[in-house]
């Protein structure tokens, strides 16, 4: 054990465990973490997923980055160690709703291989689903629902993924959502039908 554990007792065993409350549930507990540029539709896709699993009678928790930053990351930035840090806390509180049984839909921009490693391992492969919401950044800065490609390309705003920071597209993605010609809705069907089977029981 490390020295900083040294006087740390963890009870991990002795709580009831994750499959009596997945039973409890009826569902698989799955991390559903999807990646992909800022403007991409990662949120609506979340948003559409939850509801479609909370209409089946899954019960689903969604973590969302813009969400996640006025809280628990208040006190972080876009910087790569920042980025790092943001997502090894969602990692640790995506492992705490798992324990507790639940579909935990994750949306972060999450841009390089490396900061997607921190929740894969964190969690484990038998239970991190990765879904790339592929939409081209074309795509992404001509909708600018937010505005900030346009403050991106003036200055405005530095370290912007995409445009001053790097976003590394997922080589193996579990689902790979190609959203250019598609409806959300249509988007929102596809992914659900592709997880459906791993959250039944
Ligand atoms: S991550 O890189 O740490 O995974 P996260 O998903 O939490 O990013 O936050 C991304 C959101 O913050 C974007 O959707 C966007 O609205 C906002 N944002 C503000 N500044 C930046 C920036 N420099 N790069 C990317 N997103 C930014």
């Amino acid at each position: 054990m490390s020295k900083q554990f040294k006087h740390i007792h963890p009870i991990f065993e002795q709580l009831m465990q994750r499959g009596e409350k997945e039973n409890f549930l009826n569902q698989n507990a799955k991390v559903i973490w999807l990646t992909g540029l800022s403007g991409s539709g990662k949120s609506t896709i979340a948003q559409g997923l939850e509801s479609v699993f909370f209409n089946k009678g899954y019960f689903v928790q969604v973590l969302d980055g813009d969400n996640i930053r006025t809280g628990i990351s208040n006190n972080l930035g876009f910087s790569q160690e920042d980025r790092q840090e943001n997502i090894r806390r969602i990692s640790e509180v995506s492992k705490l709703f798992l324990e507790a049984g639940i579909i935990t839909i994750c949306s972060f921009v999450s841009p390089t291989k490396k900061i997607r490693e921190i929740p894969k391992s964190t969690i484990g492969k038998d239970d991190f689903i990765e879904i790339f919401v592929n939409t081209p950044l074309e795509i992404c800065e001509s909708r600018d629902v937010k505005g900030l490609y346009k403050k991106a390309r003036s200055g405005e705003i530095k370290d912007f993924t995409g445009i001053s920071s790097p976003f590394e597209a997922p080589e193996n993605p579990d689902f790979d959502a190609k959203t250019a010609d598609k409806t959300i809705e249509e988007t929102v069907m596809e992914v659900a039908e592709f997880l459906l089977p791993k959250i039944s029981k």
